[in-house]
């Protein structure tokens, strides 16, 4: 289990995953973060593995240590997550699957905030590069498959059949991620898989099978 199977039906493909949240900076000890555990994206990644893909596996600062059998890059914020994803170009296909801060604080103090010097903090932002939709509408050297995430709260097969088409990629794996659902951060998730023949909703299940359910798609697509 977890190791490639030689002649898999990714084998010779070269995929990327990117999981995990990314950490923005506030000053020296703090940063904004998100409940993302990188479970998902990293039984995507071991099960893409699986099928002997050579996966290059881009992460945030995730609770969830990475699969074996993947090449590894850490990364903390976005615009690093950025950068790696531009580095490991090009793929045969690409799983967007962290979830990646959309501010980041350009007020960031390099000297711990005292809270003596008077009032407040007020932070200021600016909005992250969207890395999906930079890959997505590259003019060259696209992946043949691109798959994105939508994590939403409500509304979420209008909400990520309209990202779908913002964003410019092939397929969104959309899901429900309201805290009653637990799937932040939780071992299991219902997911909707979007492509441009509709949605397809999918029975609640674990994040590994999931992950294989998507990997087999993914496999059938490249095929
Ligand atoms: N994503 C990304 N870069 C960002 C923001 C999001 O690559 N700066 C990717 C995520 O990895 C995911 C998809 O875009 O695959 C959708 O993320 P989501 O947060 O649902 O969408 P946003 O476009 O950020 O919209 P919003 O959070 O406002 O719903
Ligand atoms: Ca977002």
């Amino acid at each position: 289990i977890g190791s490639a199977l030689s002649g898999g039906p990714l084998q010779g493909r070269r995929v990327l995953v990117t999981s995990g949240p990314t950490h923005e900076p506030i000053d020296p000890v703090r940063y904004i973060a998100n409940r993302s555990s990188g479970a998902q994206g990293t039984a995507i990644a071991q099960a893409l593995a699986a099928l002997g893909a050579d996966v290059v596996f881009v992460t945030g600062p995730a609770t969830v240590p990475p699969p074996g059998g993947v090449e590894v890059i850490r990364v903390e914020t976005a615009q690093e997550m950025l950068a790696a994803v531009e580095g490991a170009l090009p793929v045969d296909a690409a799983v967007f699957a962290a979830a990646v801060a959309d501010w980041r604080v350009t007020s960031e103090s390099d000297r711990k905030m005292k809270k003596t010097e008077g009032g407040l903090p007020l932070l200021e932002f600016a909005e992250n590069p969207d890395i999906l939709a930079t890959v997505s509408r590259m003019a060259e050297g696209r992946p043949a498959l691109v798959v994105g995430f939508a994590a939403e709260t409500h509304d979420v097969v209008d909400l990520a059949t309209a990202k779908r088409a913002r964003k410019g990629c092939d397929w969104i794996v959309a899901n429900d991620v309201s805290h009653a659902t637990g799937i932040m951060g939780g071992a299991e998730n219902a997911v909707t898989l979007i492509t441009k023949e509709g949605a397809d909703s999918w029975p609640r299940m674990g994040k590994d099978q999931v992950a294989r359910q998507l990997a087999e798609r993914i496999a059938q697509a490249l095929a």
